[in-house]
């Protein structure tokens, strides 16, 4: 008979074996582009991004997507041949009654605000990349993932770049993971970098209200770059991933009030978007 300590050692060691191996663990949603995709497909229902939200009154998605070759995919891309797809804003990204706002998100499929994806023990990837064609204007704040609760009220995660309102960003061209913006803890930063993937893995522990972040550049493995950190992730929701443009100068309801110069062309390129089930440990690292 093995004492309870020692099963829990032996636990632990293969929970760390799951953990270094690249495997496949069990997906709860494929935000991953195939290749025989067009953009066109994206205007009706699909079984990968959600054909209503988030797009501007009186657009398609087809209008706000760039599919680009699989041969540009990410570091979960490659392998499965997937495309990255870039996010697309202009002028007429206007969200309902969102007029300081200039947004298109895309949604997975599936996440419907109170499925699987944000309950029990979830890690989230996706890899962001810049467009250099279609630069963000950095006097702005852009919103590029996050995780949005059920009834709105806040986000349990955001990726943000540029110039963060109400702080004092020391260098807009930074990518910056905050946690719950109740609290607003800082819990990652890295430099924005051209022509280059950043992957990221996010442990979202719904049970113990935590996150832990891992990341790499280009074809690297990922790595763990936190502690596991206390983050309130609960109130479900939707998983946001695209270009949302905040405006400057805005007072009090920001979604309607601030500037936002005319003629933008800006995108940011998205890959290996997909979620998988970490109840028992399994994250992968690695292709
Ligand atoms: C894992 O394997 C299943 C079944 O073979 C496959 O459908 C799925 O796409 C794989 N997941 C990854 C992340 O490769
Ligand atoms: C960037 O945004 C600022 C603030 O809205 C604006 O003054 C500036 O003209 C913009 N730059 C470009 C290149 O659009």
């Amino acid at each position: 008979m093995l004492s309870s300590s020692r099963l829990a050692v032996i636990a632990s060691f293969l929970s760390s074996l799951v953990l270094v191996a690249a495997q496949n663990c069990t997906l709860q949603f494929d935000g991953r582009v195939n290749a025989d995709l067009v953009a066109a497909d994206f205007d009706v229902p699909n079984d990968v991004f959600s054909e209503q939200f988030v797009i501007g009154q009186g657009l398609t998605f087809s209008l706000a997507l760039r599919l680009l070759p699989a041969g540009a995919g990410s570091l979960f891309d490659v392998d499965g041949g997937f495309e990255p797809v870039e996010v697309l804003i202009s002028d007429d990204s206007i969200f309902q009654d969102q007029v300081a706002f200039r947004r298109a998100e895309l949604l997975p499929a599936s996440n419907d605000g109170a499925d699987a994806s944000t309950q029990g023990v979830k890690t989230l990837h996706f890899s962001v990349r810049k467009d250099d064609v279609r630069p963000l204007n950095l006097s702005h704040e852009y919103q590029l993932v996050f995780l949005e609760t059920a009834d709105f009220s806040a986000n349990q995660f955001v990726l943000k770049t540029g110039t963060i309102l109400g702080q004092n960003t020391a260098d807009p061209d930074t990518l910056q993971l905050f946690g719950n913006t109740n609290d607003g803890q800082l819990l990652f930063s890295t430099k924005f970098l051209p022509g280059t993937f950043h992957n990221f893995a996010l442990t979202l522990d719904f049970v113990q209200l935590t996150t832990q972040v891992f990341f790499s550049t280009g074809e690297d493995a990922l790595v763990s770059v936190t502690d596991v950190l206390q983050n309130d992730v609960s109130g479900q929701g939707q998983f946001h991933f695209g270009t949302l443009k905040k405006p400057v100068n805005g007072v009090g309801d920001i979604t309607k009030d601030g500037d936002q110069p005319a003629n933008i062309n800006e995108g940011v390129i998205f890959g290996g978007i997909f979620q998988e089930d970490s109840a028992d440990g399994c994250i992968s690292l690695a292709p």
